[in-house]
């Protein structure tokens, strides 16, 4: 036992670090609501609704049993205090009702719609079981010595690394839904990308998309500049599902290994993933 003096905080202190606890305790739970919400379809069930529902037709719409009413509340409120969805009151009748946001929207699936990509499985991914595990043993992992290079929490718990050729084999639906999820989170930003950084791109000649995943970015590059010679690199279990094109030169390998050469090489959502002594071995 320590005989050390702690400082003893002010009532308003107090107050707050209580509040501060809760918050950061249960901040899990606006993870998981937001993960329930994906499971329940409630951003699609919404946007079928017109965008706009009050609790009751959100629960006929979503066939939910009528004694979870009041719990569905409590979800959309968490859900709405982080942005999810948005409350106004009706302002004849005084009901609550919920409001896509825009975050919501992109939570919309099913809807083909030019720049929509649903964001669904990018939140399945993220919030799976096999995520939050890797991160519940966290400080296990902080405890274990081992030698260089040191493994992520996720490879240290499953054997793979996180978006590698092995992840189907420790778990098929894991792999599906992650690969799906990557891929409609690669492509929300590309329109965005055209039109704000087209300077970018001025006098290049070809270039090569390195991780480039199913080339849909190098479509949409093809398509901006149709003098570009792209070239896409990623993985093999990757390329091999990337739709053909007839511009686009696909190429199966690994980053490590060689880079197609090209005037230009393109990282885009790459560099975030490797430890500084790979960042610094892929820029070489
Ligand atoms: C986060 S995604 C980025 C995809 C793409 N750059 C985009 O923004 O649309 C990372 C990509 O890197 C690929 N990748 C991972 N390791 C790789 C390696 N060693 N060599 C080539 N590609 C790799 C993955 O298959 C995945 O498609």
């Amino acid at each position: 036992m320590s005989t050390r003096a702690i400082e003893v905080p002010t009532d308003a202190e107090l107050l707050q670090a209580q509040a501060d606890l809760w918050r950061h305790s249960l901040y899990y739970l606006a993870s998981m609501g937001l993960r329930c919400a994906v499971e329940l379809e409630i951003p699609t069930t919404i946007h079928h609704l017109g965008g706009v529902t009050s609790l009751p037709d959100l629960m006929t719409a979503l066939s939910l049993p009528t004694v979870k009413m009041p719990f569905l509340g409590r979800l959309m409120r968490v859900l709405v205090n982080s942005g999810v969805f948005a409350s106004d009151n009706n302002s004849e009748s005084g009901e609550e009702l919920f409001r896509l946001t825009t975050l919501s929207r992109v939570l919309v699936h099913g809807v083909v719609a030019d720049e929509h990509h649903s964001q669904k499985y990018f939140v399945l991914g993220v919030t799976s079981p096999h995520y939050t595990e890797a991160a519940l043993g966290l400080a296990d992992w902080f405890k274990k010595d081992t030698v260089p290079p040191v493994t992520s929490p996720f490879e240290d718990k499953y054997g793979v690394p996180l978006f590698d050729e092995k992840t189907a084999l420790l778990d098929k639906e894991l792999d599906d839904v992650v690969n799906k999820g990557l891929a409609a989170h690669d492509n929300l930003g590309i329109g965005t990308i055209l039109r704000e950084c087209s300077d970018i791109f001025k006098g290049v000649e070809s270039l090569t998309d390195c991780c480039g995943g199913d080339g849909t970015t190098a479509r949409a590059l093809v398509k901006a500049y149709p003098h570009l010679k792209c070239t896409v690199l990623d993985l093999p279990k990757v390329i091999e599902k990337a739709p053909p094109h007839d511009v686009i030169n696909y190429v199966a390998g690994d980053l490590f290994h060689t880079v197609p050469p090209s005037q230009a090489v393109m990282l885009k959502l790459v560099l975030h993933f490797w430890s500084d002594e790979d960042c610094v071995k892929i820029l070489a």
